[in-house]
């Protein structure tokens, strides 16, 4: 296997690197101010790994907002999210907030710091989930999983947090090497709208688009209209029984005897 590519801050000052530091047009003065901001946060190092590409060096992920890759604050092993210099964003705080809200209620990779250009996050050692669809997972692994990330929706609707982008999230779920779903990017994520997280993720993941295509061939399909309707129930009435009718639906709740 090829060798990670470690870099010390100090260096981060230097072309390739640079051009991840402030993306997409680096800056001098700009990428001095974020060169301190990375010393402040005690990161160490940066590493240059990952699925997707920028300037030319691998990193864990590339959005509209941010580069994420892997940072070493001493030695531990974490995911800094770097802010786009044309992000729609001036900063990082409210993405924090956000994401500190839904750690409260066991969602999200863990918040280590934060500062105007980084978000500091755990580090999440895994694959997206259409990806993840793709290796030869069985059955009974797959239902556990898209389990859990429902559940997590259903605690996020119920802390009152809307994360915003769950109807599509082909890029916001991660599956780590043990199986645990994690939902990443809370950005757009809102305590003043109306929670739509277990409607959306019910969508995405059963009803329409190509992952939902893959889950059906992996699962076996769902009755879509009992489906829709357990949504729209639960839509005007989030208890957890209606959570759980939708379950039923989706397969992923055996029906109790009564
Ligand atoms: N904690 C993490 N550990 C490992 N990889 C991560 C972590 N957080 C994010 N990633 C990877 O980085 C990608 C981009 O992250 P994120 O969605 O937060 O950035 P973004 O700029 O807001 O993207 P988008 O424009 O898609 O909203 C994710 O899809 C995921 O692959
Ligand atoms: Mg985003």
């Amino acid at each position: 296997m090829k060798k990670a590519l470690r870099v010390p801050v100090e260096k981060l000052g230097e072309e390739p690197y640079a051009s991840v530091m402030c993306y997409p047009k680096p800056d001098k003065r700009e990428l001095k101010k974020r060169l301190k901001e990375l010393e402040k946060l005690g990161v160490k190092a940066l590493e240059f790994k990952g699925a997707k590409e920028v300037a030319k060096l691998k990193v864990l992920g590339k959005g509209c907002v941010g580069i994420v890759v892997t940072a070493y604050k001493n030695n531990e092993k974490t995911a800094l999210k770097i802010r786009r210099v044309d992000a729609d964003r001036a900063r990082m705080y409210h993405e924090a907030e956000m994401l500190e809200k839904a750690n409260s209620v066991k969602v999200g990779p863990k918040l280590l710091d934060v500062s105007r250009n980084f978000l500091l996050m755990q580090f999440i050692d895994g694959e997206l989930l259409p990806e993840w669809l793709e290796k030869p997972v069985g059955k009974n692994v797959v239902k556990r999983v898209l389990r859990e990330v429902l559940e997590q929706c259903w605690r996020l609707d119920k802390a009152g947090l809307d994360h915003g982008e769950l109807s599509h999230a082909p890029k916001h779920v991660i599956i780590d090497g043990k199986g645990e779903p994690f939902i990443v990017d809370f950005e757009t994520a809102s305590v003043n709208r109306k929670v739509s997280n277990v409607t959306s993720m019910g969508q995405f993941l059963f009803i329409s688009g190509i992952t939902a295509e893959r889950v059906a061939e992996k699962l076996g399909g769902v009755d879509k209209k009992v489906l829709i309707k357990a949504l729209r129930v639960y839509k005007r009435d989030k208890n957890r029984e209606n959570f759980e009718k939708i379950l039923t639906a989706c397969g992923l709740l055996k029906q109790h005897s009564s």
